[in-house]
């Protein structure tokens, strides 16, 4: 057994579910197998606890470096905060200068508030929404972190959110007298949202641009209207889809504006840095209400995000982070092809997934990320795409990966694929640890 996986024992004797975030848990994606922990990081290169190097060609951070691990010119400024002060009695003036850029760089919004995850930005802008419409109702499609007001919509019907990234997201702790406050609706079902739009009092509608495939039937357009129509806020929470095809928010590629947006994730390339940013008469009524925290004022955030967004415009990462996943996603498909393999492909190009058509599929994802593993790349059945995804780096993953398809083939055929697994099957969502 590696150091890492010793100490992920050792870590779900002392901290529930082993971690803080439940993507990186070793049994999302090699249980027993995963070295867990990491030493280094550099480009899109980690080292573990035993000095084993790998290629991340997975979640890179679960998204948060889209400009590689240790980006030169953001951790050079982030050095000289560090130099010069993090953290006083006054304010960082990097927050205005932040502001003033995203503003900028959408010219629908006025106003900007920071946060340190997005989770908590995705907090703020429901509790400032709810503040402006007057009204408690959210409707909602998406992923949108894990605090009461979004897990209430798993109050007395535990799936409600299950077609909503994550199944078996549990929600108690979260007040009862919760339910009936948020409503989960499906991505490109117009006539759902209208129904539950009509049936309850709406004031608030938040949802992903695009989760795992793009609009369709003007569907953005339609939401925008009846949000318009109704007199509701919407919210796009571009936590994810924010500067992967876009010099910022998503919405901008569909001509679509918001009323409020949230960017997090790869906003300060790894550094902890959360927006959300709106019309001045919806974020003004963020003094009606109380929303303050001492760490949202740290300078590292704001410093690394304002150096981020300098090397994205000028580099324009998001075209590069666009093309290698489009790449991706052609190759996985001509290896599936190759193997007679049939996939499903999701996502954004720079966040782009498969998943076989197979009721072994969590077993074959299991499978590749262990024998991948072994040949030295952290692999899953998904890719947040980052620019140091050198056209040499892809084609060493492929060429790993080519062998590991004939296998699954061979398992396809009738071979015992849990006979080729050296521990259990990963988790495919929320689920007590033991
Ligand atoms: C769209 C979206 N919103 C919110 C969040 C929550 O962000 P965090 O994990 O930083 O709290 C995520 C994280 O995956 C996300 O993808």
């Amino acid at each position: 057994m590696g150091t890492g996986q010793k100490l992920w024992k050792r870590a779900k004797q002392i901290i529930p579910g082993g971690n803080m975030l439940l993507s990186k848990r070793a049994e999302m994606m090699l249980p027993d197998q995963w070295p867990a922990y990491f030493s280094k990081a550099k480009g899109c290169r980690v080292w573990d606890l035993d000095g084993n190097e790998y290629v991340d060609m997975s979640l890179m951070g679960v998204g948060t470096n889209s400009l590689g691990y240790g980006n030169h010119e953001v951790d050079m400024v982030v050095r000289q905060v560090v130099e010069l002060g993090n953290m006083t009695t006054l304010n960082c003036p990097e927050e205005v200068y932040l502001a003033e850029k995203l503003i900028e760089m959408h010219p629908w919004a006025d106003m900007a508030r920071f946060a340190r995850s997005g989770g908590e930005a995705n907090a703020i802008a429901i509790r400032i929404a709810r503040a402006a419409s007057g009204r408690d109702k959210v409707a909602v499609c998406g992923y949108h972190g894990w605090h009461d007001w979004y897990l209430s919509a798993n109050l007395g019907e535990n799936e409600n959110l299950a077609g909503h990234l994550l199944p078996g997201l549990e929600p108690n702790g979260v007040p009862q007298n919760l339910r009936g406050t948020v409503f989960p609706f499906t991505y490109n079902n117009y006539a759902e949202l209208e129904a539950l739009v009509s049936a309850h009092d709406i004031g608030v509608i938040k949802m992903e641009v695009v989760r795992n495939k793009g609009p369709e039937d003007n569907f953005l357009q339609k939401v925008r209207k009846l949000a318009t129509d109704r007199g509701i806020v919407l919210i796009f929470d571009e936590c994810t889809s924010g500067f992967r095809q876009t010099f910022g928010g998503l919405h901008k590629m569909y001509g679509v504006e918001p009323d409020m947006a949230i960017f997090g994730k790869t906003l300060g390339n790894g550094y902890a840095i959360t927006a959300t940013i709106g019309r001045r008469e919806i974020m003004e009524a963020a003094q009606s209400t109380f929303i303050s925290s001492t760490f949202w004022t740290e300078r590292i955030g704001p410093a690394a995000a304002l150096k981020t967004l300098e090397v994205m415009e000028r580099t324009k990462s998001w075209e590069t982070l666009t093309k290698i996943g489009l790449g991706i996603r052609e190759s996985w498909q001509k290896l599936a092809d190759k193997h007679r393999l049939k996939i499903d492909q999701w996502g954004l190009p720079a966040l782009t997934g498969y998943t076989f058509q197979s009721p072994n599929a969590l077993a074959y994802k299991t499978l590749v990320t262990q024998e991948m593993l072994a040949k030295g790349y952290l692999a899953g059945n998904s890719v947040y795409t980052c620019t140091e995804h050198t056209p040499e780096i892809v084609e060493g993953y492929f060429a790993a990966l080519d062998p590991v398809f004939a296998l699954v083939k061979e398992c396809e055929d009738g071979r015992d694929v849990m006979g080729l697994l050296n521990g259990p099957v990963c988790h495919g969502g929320f689920k007590r640890l033991n």
